[in-house]
């Protein structure tokens, strides 16, 4: 088949060069986007008198079937086409004949594949905050029935103070929620206009961009034409705010392999997001949460891939471009998929809440708060802790902790010391008069658990 430009050339395109050059086998994931795009285009030409009424209804009706087709499985992308922009149009033309000729009047496909990715980073997003949604509301309700199950909380893996898995839980709501920012407000910036930019100086002919716009359900137009069709922040913005997104799927999936270990058992996952071993019958392994870790990288990939592709690129548009579509496609895949696991996996796991308490009662995670006692007893705050650092000294030689040192060893460190220090350093007490905001006192918990569900209900 002739190319549409080849008018201009001696010879045919070598055919290695050809395949090398098609972006069809990608780009046709925007066969809804692109005929959307025409369809507004063609409404435009005619309501301008650029092209007849008649005409454009001609156009509207083939692409309109091509849709029909494509969604039916009766059209397939054959690879000769360069891309899914030349495979609408020489369809079209295919089956319309001169009227399908008139479409790309005022237009370019470099404006057109600018249009193009924006419609569909904008329809795919709209999936990915919906299911961040899903998963901040699964974690809420996690977070709800567990504002009492107590466990160490950590620094440099070492069991640091106790917390409740609700408070550990909603730290990860709070990332999400963050990453669901990030990406709206990526997305609403990037709902601007492209199309008619045209192939880079804008056009002679008497255009209305913005009726193409508002068709398209853009807030606005890219204002600068150079601009339009050079511009990929959009991407980099989303692959940014994904790679953030990975990070944290990646620390919580940290945290459930390590949680679902036999070392720790805090958690055990169900057996639907489980796998086994082909040799050691007793296995039960996190995989998915192994995997979604590893996924990361990818994204991460993705990132630097187009960030480098971009760089130093002179303006307007630039094959190289083309580019943009395979990094940032397989890291909306990438996300759409983890997510799409991960929530599940999340919310069917079993909190092993003995375990947690269990962990907790050992590694002297309520030492801060006998410093604390000491404190509040009148003792300068260094001196306190100076003093519990031998108490824990003194316990670990004599292979005891805190809360089961006999009274008359506390009475001989420090006449601050009485009988109420046991139940001012329980575990439940430590949680509970937690009382500043964002701690994990259940006054606080509460509060953020309410935060997490007014923002659910105003999302
Ligand atoms: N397939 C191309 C891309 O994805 C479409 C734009 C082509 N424009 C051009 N002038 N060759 O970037």
């Amino acid at each position: 088949m002739d190319k549409m430009w080849a008018g201009r050339f001696a010879k045919q395109l070598d055919k290695l060069a050809d395949d090398f050059n098609s972006s069809l086998r990608f780009d046709c994931r925007m066969y809804k986007q692109d005929i959307e795009g025409s369809i507004a285009h063609a409404l435009m030409l005619s309501s301008k008198g650029i092209i007849t009424k008649e005409d454009s209804n001609k156009i509207i009706e083939g692409l309109s079937s091509i849709l029909e087709d494509i969604e039916a499985g009766v059209l397939t992308f054959d690879n000769d086409a360069e891309d899914i922009h030349m495979f609408v149009e020489s369809e079209l033309t295919k089956r319309i004949g001169d009227a399908g000729k008139r479409l790309h009047t005022a237009r370019s496909r470099n404006d057109q594949v600018a249009l193009d990715i924006r419609m569909y980073l904008r329809a795919e997003n709209n999936e990915i905050l919906s299911m961040l949604l899903s998963l901040i509301e699964a974690l809420r309700d996690k977070a709800k029935e567990n504002t009492d199950a107590i466990m160490p909380g950590y620094t440099h893996l070492q069991r640091a103070q106790p917390v409740t898995f609700a408070h550990h839980i909603l730290a990860y709501a709070m990332m999400f929620i963050r990453d669901y920012g990030r990406i709206k407000d990526a997305v609403k910036r990037m709902n601007s206009s492209p199309i008619g930019c045209c192939a880079l100086a804008g056009t002679t002919y008497d255009t209305d961009r913005y009726f193409e716009a508002e068709k398209l359900q853009f807030d606005s137009i890219m204002l600068n034409s150079i601009d339009g069709v050079s511009d990929r922040d959009f991407c980099l913005e989303l692959l940014s705010a994904y790679s953030v997104l990975m990070m944290h799927l990646s620390r919580f999936c940290e945290e459930v392999v390590l949680w679902s270990s036999w070392e720790f058992k805090f958690i055990e996952l169900d057996d639907s997001y489980s796998t086994g071993s082909s040799i050691m019958p007793q296995k039960k392994n996190p995989d998915m949460a192994e995997l979604i870790r590893g996924k990361c990288g990818r994204v991460y990939g993705d990132l630097v891939a187009l960030l480098t592709t971009l760089k130093g690129l002179p303006l307007a548009y630039n094959k190289d471009m083309q580019e943009d579509k395979e990094a940032i496609f397989d890291a909306v895949d990438t996300v759409k998929l983890c997510l799409s696991v991960f929530t599940p996996m999340i919310a069917t796991a079993t909190v092993l809440r003995d375990n947690m308490l269990t962990a907790s009662k050992k590694g002297f995670i309520n030492a801060t708060d006998l410093a604390d006692y000491l404190v509040k007893k009148g003792m300068p705050f260094r001196s306190a802790y100076k003093l519990v650092g031998e108490t824990v000294a003194y316990c670990i030689a004599n292979n005891t902790v805190l809360d089961d040192l006999p009274f008359e060893k506390y009475a001989e460190l420090s006449t601050l010391f009485e009988e109420d220090v046991y139940n001012e350093i329980s575990l439940e007490t430590c949680v509970n008069k937690r009382i500043s905001a964002g701690s994990t006192g259940p006054a606080s918990v509460n509060a953020q658990i309410d935060y997490v569900s007014e923002f659910l209900n105003n999302d």
